[in-house]
């Protein structure tokens, strides 16, 4: 077994520390290179690269865990696989062959398994795939050349204090249009929504929720996570809108609501004024896992879910659920661990 990095994995946030090696490959005239490892955490890139003035970038996040017999699985892999072959396409990048990006997330993995947190210690190590576009060219068009790195980190909780509910408040900005590319994991989506996240956060508020942008009558996403309610009469909702990032966290409890603890449930509308109806409420996603929300301040009112200190029960059984199968501690749905 590899020696641990001295880190103390029970006070782990989601701040970046740096790893032994990243991988690391570049596209140009038509070709992906082999692809490497290396120990340099810093990008060389060109002056009039297109990511640096058009955002020409995507990225992914998945997460790998050590299980109580010291084997290592990644959650759902090929999915993140997938949703990086659509962001790519959707910014006019040449795709990652989806066995290549599954390759390189396992290396990267292998090669830093000293900074897997230890089972029991409730942290995971992050994998951050992403692509650029570099080369020079300042004109508006694709780049000539493309990089594509995967580096990993040990992390904690995404919001401080991880199981333990949180408020949001509605923000007046919107995240993304339909047709735009809120479906994608583009940092364009992500810079927009700084300054709606900062007037949270200086206001108390662990982050924002954004609105449709056509009513502001629905909700979207919770700040870097997508929504997930629990009716009163005990049904899983989460909305449903051409806007919002398909969480991959959100799909795989939308299937372990229905097929593990019996719920109804359904992708729909959820308005912002009608929250009565929930009994719970909760941000899910790789980084956030599953987040409780405690209240959610909307036109200066807070409308409290279950409670604003204590977790509700379809949320705790849920969080029980994904996490137990995400640490091999029950069997996983078929296809979900590598
Ligand atoms: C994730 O959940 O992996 C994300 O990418 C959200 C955020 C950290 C950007």
């Amino acid at each position: 077994m590899t020696k641990k990095a001295e880190i103390d994995w029970e006070t782990l946030g989601f701040d970046y520390i740096k790893t032994d090696l990243r991988y690391i490959s570049y596209w140009k005239d038509g070709a992906w290179d082999e692809g490497t490892l290396t120990e340099d955490n810093t990008i060389h890139i060109g002056e009039a690269s297109p990511c640096l003035h058009y955002g020409q970038e995507c990225f992914e996040g998945l997460k790998a865990y050590q299980t109580r017999n010291g084997e290592i699985q990644l959650f759902r892999v090929d999915q993140n696989a997938k949703r990086f072959k659509d962001s790519c396409e959707r910014l006019l990048m040449p795709t990652i062959p989806e066995e290549t990006f599954i390759a390189a997330c396992i290396e990267v993995v292998k090669a830093n398994e000293a900074y897997l947190p230890p089972y029991g210690t409730g942290g995971s190590l992050y994998i951050r795939p992403m692509m650029i576009g570099i080369g020079n060219s300042i004109a508006v068009k694709p780049a000539t050349e493309y990089l594509f790195t995967v580096f990993c980190m040990p992390v904690g909780a995404y919001f401080k204090g991880g199981m333990t509910p949180v408020d949001f408040m509605v923000s007046d900005y919107d995240r993304a249009a339909c047709n735009g590319t809120g479906q994608q994991k583009v940092g364009g989506n992500y810079a927009a929504s700084l300054i709606a996240h900062d007037i949270a956060v200086k206001k108390g508020f662990a982050d924002c929720i954004y609105l449709d942008p056509l009513t502001h009558t629905k909700i979207e996403e919770v700040g870097a996570a997508n929504f997930f309610g629990i009716t009163k009469d005990n049904r899983f909702i989460t909305p449903i809108s051409c806007s919002i990032l398909p969480s991959i966290t959100k799909y795989s409890l939308l299937y372990l609501a229905e097929n593990v603890l019996g719920l109804e449930v359904s992708e729909e509308d959820v308005f912002i004024d009608e929250l009565d109806g929930f009994a719970e409420a909760g941000a899910c996603g790789t980084a956030a896992v599953i987040t409780p929300i405690g209240g959610i301040h909307y036109h200066n009112r807070l409308h409290v879910f279950y409670s604003q200190t204590e977790v509700g029960p379809i949320t705790r059984k849920l969080y029980d659920t994904l996490t137990n199968i995400q640490l091999g501690d029950i069997e996983a749905p078929e296809g979900w661990i590598t």
